[in-house]
């Protein structure tokens, strides 16, 4: 790996396993535990270092100086990228859904003032730059930039995943994620162990594409998991007063923070199957706490 993203992740804090303490989990028998990834770091957290680390592997070994992506307002991934690009040295461009708002939200004014250069881009030439699912795809893409798809979706992210994976020690049953593009989730699927069953959660409403497109990222085909669409509270960071009391609650039980849009959704998510016996008695369940904390703001 290049020396300069070695010294960065020597920067980090470890990712460790919570165990919930939680007198309903014993009335259920079931053990829920979150692999906390929010800990790693206060910006680069989560899902956001595990999708990146190859990635801006690869960039730097073809020599290049400039990294693009795409992603909304509140962007956990674009902020991750416009971070590590001004620690590494790196011009980055963020290429931002929709028209350019009057006042910039918090995560665009962190962006900017680590150096991204955003370009608003219509909804509907946004929704064409999905198309483009490599590296070099982009068109008029420059000598020396690289192009990182929505959510950092490159094959060489599902490495970092893998990682995360690992350095689980305790024996599971059943591992939860919540899903955008579904990368960690392939990631995930690909690295567990053969027995266990992994449940992505979708924070999108009508995600049923997602299961054809997460096959299509796995290394080869595995029947142990599924993507659960029940649970997107009316769509992507939209929520409701029962959501935020869940997370409210949660937070004060655990002291472990949620945000709105992926983990809050995916923990409501497990509490309600729970509660529905979709779980079987003496199963051990492992929660992955995907970060992105900072879009929290934007629902202060
Ligand atoms: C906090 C958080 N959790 C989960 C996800 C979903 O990740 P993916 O796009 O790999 O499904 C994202 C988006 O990248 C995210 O920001």
């Amino acid at each position: 790996m290049h020396p300069e993203l070695i010294k960065l992740e020597k920067t980090f804090n470890r990712s460790i396993l919570t165990k919930i303490d939680d007198p309903l989990l014993a009335q259920y028998q079931i053990e829920l535990w979150m692999k906390r990834d929010d800990l790693l770091h206060p910006v680069v957290s989560g899902n956001k270092w595990r999708k990146l680390k190859y990635s801006l592997d690869h960039a730097l070994s073809l020599g290049a100086d400039t990294i693009i992506s795409m992603g909304g307002a509140y962007s956990n991934h674009l902020h991750a990228l416009a971070y590590v690009g001004k620690v590494l040295g790196l011009k980055t461009i963020g290429l931002v859904r929709g028209e350019q708002p009057e006042a910039l939200t918090p995560t665009l004014l962190d962006m900017q003032s680590w150096g991204m250069e955003l370009r608003f881009v219509s909804r509907s030439d946004y929704r064409l730059l999905r198309q483009y699912k490599d590296w070099d795809l982009l068109p008029n893409l420059k000598p020396r930039q690289y192009w990182l798809p929505e959510g950092g979706a490159l094959g060489l992210a599902l490495k970092g995943v893998e990682e995360l994976v690992n350095e689980i020690e305790i024996p599971y049953d059943v591992l939860c994620v919540p899903c955008g593009t579904g990368t960690t989730l392939a990631g995930i699927i690909d690295a567990v162990p053969e027995q266990v069953s992994v449940l992505g959660f979708a924070a999108l409403k009508n995600a049923g594409f997602l299961t054809a497109e997460v096959a299509v990222m796995l290394s080869r085909p595995r029947n142990n998991w599924r993507i659960n669409l029940d649970y997107h509270f009316g769509g992507f960071a939209k929520t409701n007063a029962e959501l935020s009391a869940f997370i409210e609650g949660f937070e004060l039980k655990t002291t472990i923070t949620l945000e709105p849009v992926y983990t809050g959704k995916m923990m409501y998510a497990v509490y309600d199957l729970i509660g529905k016996h979709y779980f079987k008695p003496g199963q051990r369940i492992i929660a992955v706490h995907t970060g992105g904390l900072q879009g929290k703001r934007g629902f202060g």
